[in-house]
């Protein structure tokens, strides 16, 4: 019988030392409010979750019902717990600090609440994206401020997603592999289903959103051009295109069977990107490259990127190592 995410953690904790304890009780309180998220989704119609509200987020997002009741359940599970200094995420123009009335942790906990808020309404697979810093020394005996969570991806202690799809999954990294848990709904528990995963190298598989050929810089135009000709040109095997528009999904195919993931600089956005750094890009960075892959912007590295902002956006090409790398030479060539 396969291990369940608590015994995980407390394995973790005590074999590994690599788990402070209030780590584990944060990592365990994500993931039950992960089941109540799922609980919500898959109400559906009769839950009364779906469409949409009057409200735009700080993304200029109209915002769905099930983005606001996903960000509430997460605050609500995560306040009181000890375990958090403060919170912050893509439905939220700014931190969610823990009241007074609570005791406050050393963790800062960033997180998109429903990532592919645009299939909820038509049955397809949207998840909770996830990831947590350590808030500075400095700023214990003072309140913590946004500053504090400007902090690059590779000081992310922990990061991971729930996907909500025909099976609800968390999959999970404290920097010690990458680690896949099935919800047993039944029972109600988190049980291991795969790990240490490591992704396949070397299919020839891509996700891009096509439509978006007039924003890709000439790099990405001919790095996608090249694996539609196929074996008609010169890389001698044909590619095969995959984009269901939640990262989650997309990322998740890619953790399992390989390939890449690109949304590249996009120029209708400010920062020239869509998806968002804190809570989109570095976590899957991090669960990515721990897995074995690569994450850049198109350019760097996305984990060692210094935050500017709590909503900033950047280019993300992620999967096979391989393929990355050959997306950053072409960029290089203009
Ligand atoms: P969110 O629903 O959290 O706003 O994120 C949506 C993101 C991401 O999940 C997906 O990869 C991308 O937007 C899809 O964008 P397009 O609709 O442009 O394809
Ligand atoms: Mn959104
Ligand atoms: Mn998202
Ligand atoms: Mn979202």
């Amino acid at each position: 019988m396969s291990i369940t995410l608590t015994r995980f953690l407390i394995e973790q904790q005590r074999e590994a030392n690599a788990l402070p304890p209030e780590l584990r009780l944060l990592i365990e309180t994500v993931a039950r409010a992960c089941k109540t998220i799922c609980h919500s989704v898959s109400k559906g119609a009769l839950g009364e979750v779906l469409g949409s509200l009057d409200s735009e987020n700080v993304q200029g997002e109209v915002q769905k019902k099930l983005d606001v009741i996903a960000n509430e359940l997460l605050l609500d599970a995560n306040e009181w717990g000890g375990h958090l200094a403060a919170m912050a995420s893509e439905e939220m123009e700014t931190i969610h600090r823990i009241p007074n009335r609570y005791p406050k942790g050393e963790y800062l906990l960033l997180f998109d609440p429903i990532d592919g808020s645009s299939n909820i309404d038509v049955d397809l697979s949207v998840g909770t994206i996830f990831s947590v810093l350590k808030a500075p020394e400095e700023c214990s005996g003072r309140e913590v401020t946004e500053q504090d969570f400007l902090q690059p991806g590779t000081q992310q202690v922990a990061a991971g997603y729930a996907i909500y799809g025909p099976q609800t999954l968390l999959v999970l990294t404290i920097g010690t592999g990458v680690f896949e848990f099935t919800l047993d709904r039944e029972i109600g528990s988190w049980r291991m289903t795969d790990g240490p995963m490591q992704m396949p190298q070397g299919n020839a598989e891509f996700a891009i959103n096509m439509a978006r050929r007039r924003q890709w810089s000439p790099g990405i135009a001919r790095y996608i051009e090249e694996r539609i000709k196929g074996t008609e040109g010169q890389l001698g095997k044909d590619y095969n295109m995959r984009w269901t528009a939640s990262m989650v999904a997309d990322v998740h195919r890619v953790l399992k069977r390989g390939g890449i993931f690109l949304y590249p600089a996009d120029s209708r956005y400010a920062d020239k990107a869509k998806l968002r750094l804190m809570y989109e890009a570095n976590p899957m960075s991090f669960l990515i490259e721990q897995a074995g892959g690569a994450a850049s912007t198109g350019h760097a590295r996305i984990m060692d990127v210094k935050p500017t902002g709590l909503h900033q956006r950047v280019g993300v090409v992620l999967g096979d190592k391989a393929e990355v790398e050959t997306v950053v030479a072409y960029g290089q060539e203009g």
